[in-house]
């Protein structure tokens, strides 16, 4: 089915890319990526792999129900409860789709399956046959199908053709292929697969060795039409194709792919963000389409060619991928009306209600700080969206240190309950003393595996991010908050984690008291 010039954007940022280590999102996240995937105008969302625990089931159930516009796709193994649950799963979508998996090749089938190739072809077509009693959309996918002997490939795929797949996805699994050796996979199946004109071609890459976007454009140039990608190339050990980079590359080089896809290039940046800001994974500044540098010219030859005539040096302009950064400076006598305007600038949408939560941070920011910038506000309203306050709120603390002893911190705690807490604590520098003391107030003791500070705006009183992930109770969490001063965010940070904690706490017992088991917690 090539011939067509259109090539779908399934994103996959809500499964392989959560399911990367330090990824993890929860379902009210998801929700909020899954919209502005919607927004961008990706054709299809990948929203999770049901079978896997109840939380994904639950996730792809909420984003089916609440998502419009793409097709909401949900991963199985080729297995009958995977794919009746999954099917479960996107039921409330108008357009589902299932997709189903199998691995092809010799070293998955020697060392991971133990089975023969006939078992193999046999489990596919079952798979797909399963998942067409509940949906008329299904993709296949081959998994490791780029280290995968040609002929026996052709074999599956036209099997699962005829067994009804109406996607045939080729994944390069372990990110081992390179350009030209995967245009022959494309090549070879279309010369040699009957029936291949009834199926999509898809891709999906793995960036192993960097080369996730080209091979996926290398694919696209062999007839693939349709690329699996993930909001900043995050996904599994090095990522996955990276949805901005192969969109930007087909809308800037038209003429060379002849293709076109229907996303909405301005929303690149603010989904960019907003992906790095809930997972908490940076964008490296370099980083191509949404990097900090993605469009700035630091050298005088080049700032000089800029001036002339933009097109010197540059082969996108900054605006078209969401990008425009204003010179005007906010500051405290800025009002509501210059912030709307920004905020809507910068790309984001927001009601009466979070623009007036936003404009209540941005009056207290501007007290403590002379100019914000753009990542000031950027920061605000990723902070304000969607944020729960609650139940603990920080409404004191105070810090102290000196060099050769122990720092000491003392925090007031507000809880919704009404209750109000100080405590005060020692410890190894100032963070450590006041995470002590919010342990002390909360009653919730964690462990904490990593701590990260990063600048996101410039200058001596620059806001900074802390993002600590912690354990509790065998599982793992992140939080993440911004303010000007480090012990803030720190202690915020924490509290984000310790709330979900608490409230984690509370529906379990309301669901035991709910079976009879255990009084309710109010
Ligand atoms: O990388 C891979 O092979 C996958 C498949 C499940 C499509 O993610
Ligand atoms: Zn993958």
């Amino acid at each position: 089915m090539t011939g067509d010039d259109h090539v779908l954007i399934f994103d996959t940022t809500l499964r392989d890319g959560e399911q990367s280590p330090g990824c993890s999102m929860t379902q009210p996240e998801k929700l909020r990526v899954a919209k502005a995937l919607a927004e961008l105008g990706v054709d299809v969302i990948e929203a999770g792999f049901p079978a896997a625990s109840r939380g994904d089931f639950d996730s792809v159930q909420a984003v089916a129900r609440e998502v419009q516009g793409p097709v909401i796709a949900a991963l199985a193994r080729c297995a009958r409860e995977d794919i009746e649950i999954a099917a479960r799963a996107i039921a409330p979508a108008a357009h589902g789709r299932l997709h189903v998996f199998l691995a092809t090749s010799a070293i998955h089938r020697e060392f991971k399956l133990g089975m023969a190739r006939e078992e193999i072809v046999r489990r596919a077509v079952q798979g797909v046959q399963w998942a067409r009693e509940h949906c008329a959309d299904v993709e296949f996918s081959p998994e490791d199908a780029s280290r995968t002997e040609l002929d026996f490939l052709a074999e599956v795929v036209e099997a699962v053709i005829a067994a009804g797949a109406t996607t045939i996805n080729i994944p390069d699994t372990v990110g081992y292929t390179v350009p030209d050796e995967f245009a022959e996979v494309f090549r070879y199946l279309r010369k040699h697969v009957r029936g291949i004109d009834k199926a999509r071609l898809s891709v999906h890459c793995h960036d192993d060795l960097g080369l996730a976007v080209a091979n996926s454009l290398s694919a696209v140039l062999n007839g693939a039409r349709q690329v699996e990608c993930t909001i900043n190339g995050i996904g599994e050990r090095a990522g996955n194709c990276a949805l901005e980079e192969v969109v930007m590359a087909l809308k800037t080089r038209q003429q060379h792919f002849g293709c076109r896809t229907n996303i909405n290039t301005t929303r690149l940046y603010p989904t960019s963000r907003l992906v790095s800001s809930i997972t908490g994974v940076a964008v490296p500044r370099n980083k191509a389409i949404v990097g900090e540098n993605a469009f700035a010219h630091e050298s005088g030859i080049h700032q000089h060619g800029m001036l002339k005539n933009a097109q010197t040096y540059e082969i996108m302009r900054p605006e078209d991928v969401g990008l425009t950064r204003s010179s005007l400076v906010l500051g405290k006598h800025s009002g509501r009306h210059a912030l709307r305007e920004r905020v809507k600038s910068l790309g984001f949408e927001l009601d009466e209600t979070e623009l007036n939560r936003v404009f209540e941070g941005f009056k207290a920011l501007a007290d403590r700080k002379k100019e914000l910038f753009d990542g000031d506000i950027e920061a605000l309203v990723l902070n304000a969206e969607g944020h729960e306050s609650g139940p603990w709120t920080l409404s004191a603390f105070e810090a102290a240190l000196a060099s050769g002893v122990a720092s000491t911190a003392a925090v007031t705690l507000q809880h919704v309950d009404g209750r109000q807490l100080m405590m005060r604590a020692t410890g190894d520098g100032p963070v450590d003393a006041a995470y002590k003391a919010v342990e002390a107030a909360t009653g919730v003791k964690v462990i904490v595996r990593k701590f990260e500070v990063r600048a996101l705006t410039v200058g001596e009183d620059a806001q900074g991010e802390t993002v600590v992930y912690v354990e509790h109770a065998g599982r793992s969490y992140r939080g993440a908050a911004v303010s000007t001063n480090i012990v803030e965010a720190s202690v915020n940070a924490l509290l984000e984690v310790i709330n979900r904690i608490e409230l984690a706490q509370r529906n379990a017992a309301r669901q035991l008291a709910a079976a009879g088991d255990a009084p309710v917690a109010p």
